[in-house]
């Protein structure tokens, strides 16, 4: 009996048992029956999370793009593979069957290699949401090639960062792209960051808006002459499954962001199998996830996941709200969507609209309806399940990181009975354990604790890049021989998880994870400011919203504050982008600080969230008498 496929409660609670008890037996099934392997593994796991070191699959070889792409060619050729849907809807859908998509790909990487990049080597791509991004990332892949994608949300410096933690000696851009009505000048940003970037050889640019850009002689290439004139077939390099795929960053909580490693087997077999079940995808469905490839959601989830099972996967160019706040519903209606996956950001924000931009759409395609990020509130729980979903689209509510590679605790939709704000279940294979403050693991149910996973899943990064040892800090040192989320949850009386927020610094605004560290830093940096501290607030539509505390140099006496406030804003949108802005900035005499100098964000977060009534124990600060102060004065 293939266990791909889980078709009820019961079957869910057996597979679940196997894959606890032997995960090797039941990984090693699920690799064998439903992915092509150039050659098999000798070793199905090898693990120790004390180095750590995670070894999936060991010594097999595989190209994924094989899995994602040309496997599909004798039976789905014509099938389309993805439906891209541009900003303007007046511009019309594009179909890209799984061969022409096997063909773009193919190209692409010969244009790649024609242009020197070589196994191994890492290529930064900066694109907007276009085919190409898509076909840049598999032609990545087919050539063994590690992939970097950055957010064309990002700023130059980000960017620039970016490109050079992990060498990238080429950038694939775009002249421009269009976000709603705005159009965004990319390749001018990339022209700023690589002044910054020495590594970079090439350029390969993507016409999209037509925009006038300067190309830089030596450097930049258009990139559709060199397509027109490439070969259509490329086949694929072997690649050892425990080879890095790609390297995607996600911003600790402090420090600068970590260049989180993903492999080509194990990150493979866990997205596919995870897509299968999490969204019940049968053969003839249209999928759509509205999230950016420049982020993880999109990697796993738009891209691998899908096109490994040979599904029709819906990429999405523009906003939300454009031309309207029925957009998201627009498309659904269109392209008769049967799988729809968000964030809760997204939905709270077009709860906030008139029914009628909803109702206006026929939505009777839809039969799962998917978010992530962020914990989902119940009123927008709520709302999803019912205006969107007609009570008909069981929800879920799926739990997971950037270094979790794919899904870890999620509902099975029509398997798994569903309550709001919960995400239920561990996914199959997924071991999770709530510890106390002491690093004792709290058994039982009706509990809250930090969460951790106890045993190694497939999809796992496998190290920082250049920082193995700060891998094993962030991961593996808070609790013994596990590896810690930075998350908090609690386990109800059946055993469902309910996630309840970081318990670090990272901040999730709109379901963009947000470090304190690089957010200050880009705050210091402005000539007026001496010290800053930032905490998360709660927002009725982002989740969280930011509260800067800055204290000013000498100067601030003869400053309009709001002008300096816009210059803090001005600075971030510089330094990381503007999802980093902040909402509220109180200009402060002091910070409350511990007697070694921490600064007390529990304290701050208080302010920022209105809730000092009870403020704990402030006397053990180094300054007691700042905390009334700025109290007195918060915004
Ligand atoms: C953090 C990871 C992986 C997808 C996008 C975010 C939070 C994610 C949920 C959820 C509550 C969630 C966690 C997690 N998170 N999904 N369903 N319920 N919280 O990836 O940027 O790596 O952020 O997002 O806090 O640790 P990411």
């Amino acid at each position: 009996m293939s266990n791909y496929f889980i078709k009820n409660l019961e079957e869910y609670f057996q597979v679940y048992r196997r894959s606890v008890r032997d995960p090797e037996t039941f990984w090693e099934e699920i690799a064998e029956e439903h992915f092509l392997w150039r050659k098999k593994w000798d070793k199905v796991l090898s693990w120790d999370f004390t180095k750590p070191e995670i070894r999936w699959f060991e010594n097999a070889k595989l190209n994924i793009t094989e899995n994602c792409l040309d496997r599909h060619l004798p039976i789905r050729k014509n099938k389309t593979a993805i439906i891209f849907e541009p900003n303007n809807p007046k511009e019309g859908a594009q179909y890209i069957t799984y061969k022409e998509l096997h063909e773009r790909v193919c190209k692409m990487a010969n244009v790649l290699v024609d242009k020197g990049v070589q196994k191994g080597d890492r290529v930064c791509i900066y694109l907007p949401m276009i085919p190409e991004l898509a076909v840049t990332v598999l032609a990545c892949a087919r050539i063994g090639a590690i992939h970097s994608v950055v957010f064309a949300g990002f700023s130059s410096t980000a960017l620039a960062t970016r490109i050079n933690d992990c060498d990238c000696k080429m950038v694939i851009t775009s002249d421009g792209s269009y976000r709603g009505k705005k159009q965004i000048d990319l390749k001018g940003i990339v022209d700023i960051a690589l002044e910054e970037c020495p590594g970079v050889e090439t350029v390969l640019v993507v016409k999209r808006t037509g925009t006038n850009i300067k190309m830089k002689e030596g450097r930049d290439v258009l990139l559709q002459p060199l397509l027109d004139k490439a070969d259509s077939y490329f086949e694929v390099v072997k690649m050892d499954a425990e080879d890095p795929l790609f390297i995607l960053y996600t911003s600790g909580s402090t420090g600068k962001p970590k260049g989180m490693v993903h492999s080509c087997g194990g990150y493979m077999v866990y997205t596919a199998y995870t897509f299968k079940n999490i969204f019940q995808y049968r053969e003839n469905d249209v999928y759509w996830c509205t999230a950016d490839i420049g982020w993880i959601t999109g990697h796993s989830y738009i891209v691998y996941g899908p096109l490994a099972n040979g599904a029709t996967t819906v990429m999405f160019e523009g906003v939300p709200t454009y031309p309207d706040f029925g957009r998201f519903w627009h498309i659904v209606e269109k392209h008769k969507v049967n799988q729809f996956y968000t964030a809760p950001t997204a939905i709270r924000a077009l709860a906030k609209e008139n029914y009628e931009y909803v109702e206006r759409y026929d939505l009777s395609s839809l039969k799962v309806l998917g978010t992530v990020g962020e914990p989902i509130n119940e009123d927008a729980w709520h709302w999803y399940n019912n205006v969107v979903g007609n009570d008909q689209s069981p929800i879920v509510d799926t739990w997971w990181q950037t270094e979790t590679g794919g899904i870890m605790i999620s509902p099975i939709p029509y398997v798994t009975p569903t309550i709001p704000t919960y995400a239920t279940l561990p996914f199959i294979g997924v071991q999770p354990a709530l510890m106390d403050e002491e690093g004792n693991e709290i058994k039982g149910n009706q509990v809250h604790g930090r969460l951790c996973i106890k045993f190694p899943w497939p999809g796992i990064a496998r190290t920082i890049w250049g920082n193995h040892e700060r891998y094993r800090d962030t991961y593996f040192a808070a609790y013994e021989n596990k590896y810690f989320t930075g998350d908090g949850a609690l386990r109800d009386e059946v055993g469902y998880y309910r996630i309840t927020g970081r318990v670090d610094d990272v901040i999730i605004v709109s379901g963009h994870n947000l470090g304190t560290a690089p957010i200050e830093d880009a705050i210091n940096e402005h000539h007026a400011v001496a010290e800053s501290a930032i905490v998360g607030f709660p927002h009725d539509i982002k989740g969280n919203a930011l509260y800067g505390f800055v204290i000013l140099k000498e100067e601030r006496e003869s400053r309009d504050s709001n002008e300096l406030r816009k210059e803090i804003n001005q600075q971030i949108t510089e330094q990381i982008g503007p999802i980093a802005k902040l909402d509220k900035i109180q200009f402060v005499p002091g910070l409350p600080k511990t007697r070694s100098g921490k600064i007390m964000r529990r304290i701050l977060r208080k302010i920022a969230s209105n809730d000092t009534d009870n403020m704990g124990d402030i006397s053990t600060l180094l300054n007691p008498e700042v905390v009334q102060e700025i109290m007195d004065n918060a915004l």
